[in-house]
């Protein structure tokens, strides 16, 4: 099996006359966790959305595991294992804590057909192992007795637990987290960074996180890729970024 689960070549989205990201490239390793940073409007956001299919790029491939996904759809790239968080939508914020758990196996591919009458008819038949199965995580995420409430009730930190426990579900290879830190106050934020890392320890999953937060990122990440007007600066373990000259010139701009 190789050693690199994501492959991005020489990728470009121009917005109008903004380049958001230009030729970039860059390779995410197998089963750990890899960080990407870089100033306010680097483009990190905008090649997650290429990589994940929310956006086609003007040019340039995405390979996952050996195969090429660039242009492919989003529910067929999360069907090849690669999943984009954390974007509960409406639709979802609609259903119970428990339905949010039980849908993701069919996720995306049947997002039309579940309005209230479809949705309870199939969450009824849906199999006794998935409903255990999501109470064990539901456990697992201390969102148990918040089960039988609507998603969108839950707080901003709740909520990204829950993804978590969406990831628990299905067997995906790879998820790409934008800013999961963000927003969560601290006694939710540590133990979202911890269900990150057993997602990477106990389940080999393979995690790209972008992330502001210098600490989460410094502390969860193996290996770091720096990225600065649309393009990769850098990359290198927590501890070479830090003492990186490009990068903390990209971060602070050029002395005079
Ligand atoms: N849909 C769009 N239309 C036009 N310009 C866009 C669009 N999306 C992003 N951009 C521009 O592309 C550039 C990269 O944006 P992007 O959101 O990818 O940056 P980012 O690295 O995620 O930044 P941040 O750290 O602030 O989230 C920015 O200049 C932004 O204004
Ligand atoms: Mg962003």
């Amino acid at each position: 099996m190789s050693d690199v689960i994501l492959k991005v070549e020489n990728v470009t989205k121009n917005f109008g006359g903004v380049s958001a990201v230009r030729n970039c490239s860059l390779e995410v390793k197998r089963g750990v966790i890899t960080g990407l940073i870089g100033p306010n409007g680097a483009g990190k956001t905008t090649l997650f959305n290429i990589i994940t299919g929310f956006l086609k790029p003007n040019e340039g491939h995405i390979y996952f595991k050996n195969e090429e996904i660039t242009g492919l759809e989003p529910h067929e790239i999360f069907h090849k294992g690669l999943f984009r968080t954390f974007q509960i939508s409406r639709d979802y914020g609609e259903m119970s804590v428990l339905e949010n758990l039980l849908v993701i196996p069919t996720n995306q591919i049947g997002e039309k057909l579940l309005n209230a009458w479809f949705r309870n008819k199939f969450v009824k038949t849906q199999e006794k192992k998935n409903i255990e199965k999501a109470m064990d995580i539901l456990n697992f995420i201390d969102l148990y007795d918040k089960r039988d409430i609507q998603a969108k009730y839950l707080s901003g930190g709740e909520k990204k637990l829950l993804e978590i426990g969406r990831m628990m579900m299905v067997d995906i290879d790879m998820v790409l987290l934008d800013e999961p830190g963000a927003g969560v106050p601290p006694n939710l934020q540590g133990k979202i960074l911890d269900h990150i890392q057993r997602l990477s320890k106990d389940r080999g999953m393979s995690l790209f996180i972008v992330e502001h937060d210098m600490d989460i990122i410094m502390n969860i990440c193996e290996k770091i890729i720096v990225m600065n007007e649309g393009t990769k600066l850098a990359e290198g373990t927590p501890d070479e970024i830090k003492n990186n000259q490009k990068v903390v010139e990209a971060y602070l701009g050029k002395p005079d």
